[in-house]
């Protein structure tokens, strides 16, 4: 038995854990936008709410989905968003990563707001630099947010929105040093300077999302546009973690090497924040860290990195998603609770059945993977104060992290999240706190395997289960916690 005693100081919290950081990622990607989220395009009797699945809908509201993002991902710098209002909408070459789909635009503008409005989630849209105009991205955001009746905001009304949406996150572009056009940093840096420019006149009140691969990248972005760093809210990194073998016959080693690469993420959030704070000088502008694409990338999806012969045929960028990925989650969600003073927003990549989704479906039937509910017993954080937690540990895991960890925040109480990460033992964890009294509720996610997956045959193999929380002492609290489980409770006070 793993022995851990954790102290959660409430004197000094970190900052507030924003929802944004908790943003999911919907691109028309294989079957995540059309058939995950979207039926309208077919006739089905599967349940819908004006043509997005019911069930979806009501499971996503759960989770909860404070921010999307969407068209893409690569799929935005070809889109044209005026293909997608109105009647009779054309139909398109769909374009992502390498797949060519039928694209009939029957998910436009209007119905991908009006899904945000049901699920509660601030829009996040991602707009076509790569093979659209400065002037066809003024024109989405005139659309979409103009109080004045322009011929737009009266075309908006004509297509049953009199009210201005109000979208205010706007992407410039996406990977454009890759899939969204190839560009080099000085080009885009001048390419995102003209957008930037003149989208803010249209709306000044939008916040705009530049990208950048690397440190160099990014350096010479920033150096570009030193004369302009106002234009520029939010600077976009994506991390997939791809070195950790297959989605489910994983070995112990590749087990802890997908939790490495989770934690490997704060730094990655931290050095470039760190460099980007660095790389603006005596400038007192303020930029925040958009992680808007983040999450494991198993090589059945797409083979790529060290496991490409994985990969399975065709590619639907679709896998299997166990409680060991839902561990990486809770993993990653500590450093984000950490970074919350420069990680501006978040977006796990991608919402229903594409990569490291929430959300599965085939056919009529639902169901709901372990990371699903890893980010569900993550609700009570989702606009708390972030907590700094003190792990006095007995036990490592390779790659050098206590085998314990856990993240902790007030709202409504003390809310802790608590992550065993050994892959075999069981842990005892002893909780000293300020000034708790009481217990609101203990929740584990646990399974008998790391490799536990839920699946259409099996949908409740891994769900959580009620925990008991013991007092030891006053405001002393104590859990014991199966080999590679996450567990959250809340307590009084
Ligand atoms: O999420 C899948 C793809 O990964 C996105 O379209 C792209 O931005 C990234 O390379």
């Amino acid at each position: 038995m793993i022995e851990t005693t954790l102290t959660i100081r409430s004197d000094s919290p970190i900052g507030t854990i924003s929802p944004r950081l908790y943003g999911h990622f919907a691109e028309h990607l294989g079957r995540c936008c059309y058939d995950g989220l979207w039926l309208g395009h077919i006739d089905t009797d599967i349940p819908t709410y004006g043509g997005f699945r019911k069930d979806v809908v009501d499971a996503l509201k759960a989770m909860p989905v404070p921010m999307l993002r969407w068209p893409g991902g690569c799929y935005a710098d070809h889109y044209h968003w005026r293909d997608g209002i109105g009647q009779n909408r054309p139909v398109r070459l769909g374009l992502s990563c390498g797949l060519q789909v039928e694209d009939d635009n029957s998910l436009g503008t209007h119905e991908f707001l009006a899904l945000c409005k049901m699920l509660g989630a601030e829009p996040y849209l991602a707009g076509n630099v790569g093979s659209g105009t400065p002037q066809e991205l003024c024109d989405w955001v005139e659309y979409c947010n103009a109080t004045i009746r322009t011929t737009l905001a009266r075309q908006r009304a004509a297509n049953g929105s009199p009210e201005p949406f109000g979208v205010i996150l706007w992407g410039v572009g996406n990977e454009n040093w890759g899939c969204g056009g190839s560009y080099d940093p000085i080009s885009y840096a001048n390419e995102y300077r003209r957008y930037a420019t003149m989208l803010r006149h249209v709306d000044p009140s939008i916040q705009l999302v530049a990208g950048g691969p690397d440190d160099k990248w990014n350096m010479e972005f920033i150096d570009t546009n030193r004369n302009h760093l106002t234009l520029l809210d939010h600077f976009s990194i994506h991390r997939y973690w791809d070195k950790s073998g297959p989605e489910i016959n994983f070995n112990e080693d590749q087990y802890y090497r997908l939790l490495e690469e989770a934690d490997d993420t704060e730094n990655f959030i931290s050095g470039t924040a760190k460099f980007i704070r660095e790389a603006l000088g005596k400038s007192t502008h303020k930029i925040g860290i958009a992680l808007d694409e983040w999450g494991v990338w198993h090589p059945e999806a797409r083979g790529w990195g060290p496991y490409k012969e994985l990969e399975r045929k065709p590619t639907t960028y679709e896998q299997a998603g166990t409680l060991r990925d839902a561990i990486a989650v809770a993993a990653a969600l500590e450093g984000f609770h950490r970074q919350c003073n420069v990680l501006s927003l978040a977006n796990l990549a991608q919402i229903v059945n594409v990569l490291h989704a929430s959300v599965m479906t085939e056919g009529a039937s639902m169901w709901l993977t372990p990371t699903y509910y890893a980010l569900q017993m993550h609700k009570p954080h989702i606009g708390a104060q972030a907590l700094p937690v003190e792990i006095d540990h007995s036990v490592s895991i390779p790659g050098g992290s206590s085998a314990v960890t856990a993240t902790a925040s007030y709202q409504n109480g003390t809310n802790i999240t608590i992550t065993n990460r050994h892959f075999s033992e069981p842990a005892r964890v002893t909780i000293h706190t300020d000034m708790t009294t009481g217990v609101r509720f203990g929740q584990v996610l646990a399974a008998d395997s790391p490799r536990a997956v839920n699946s259409v045959s099996a949908p409740d193999r891994v769900k959580p289960a009620e925990l008991p929380v013991h007092l030891v002492t006053t405001a002393v609290w104590q859990v014991e916690l199966p080999p590679h489980s996450i567990a959250t409770i809340g307590l009084v006070g």
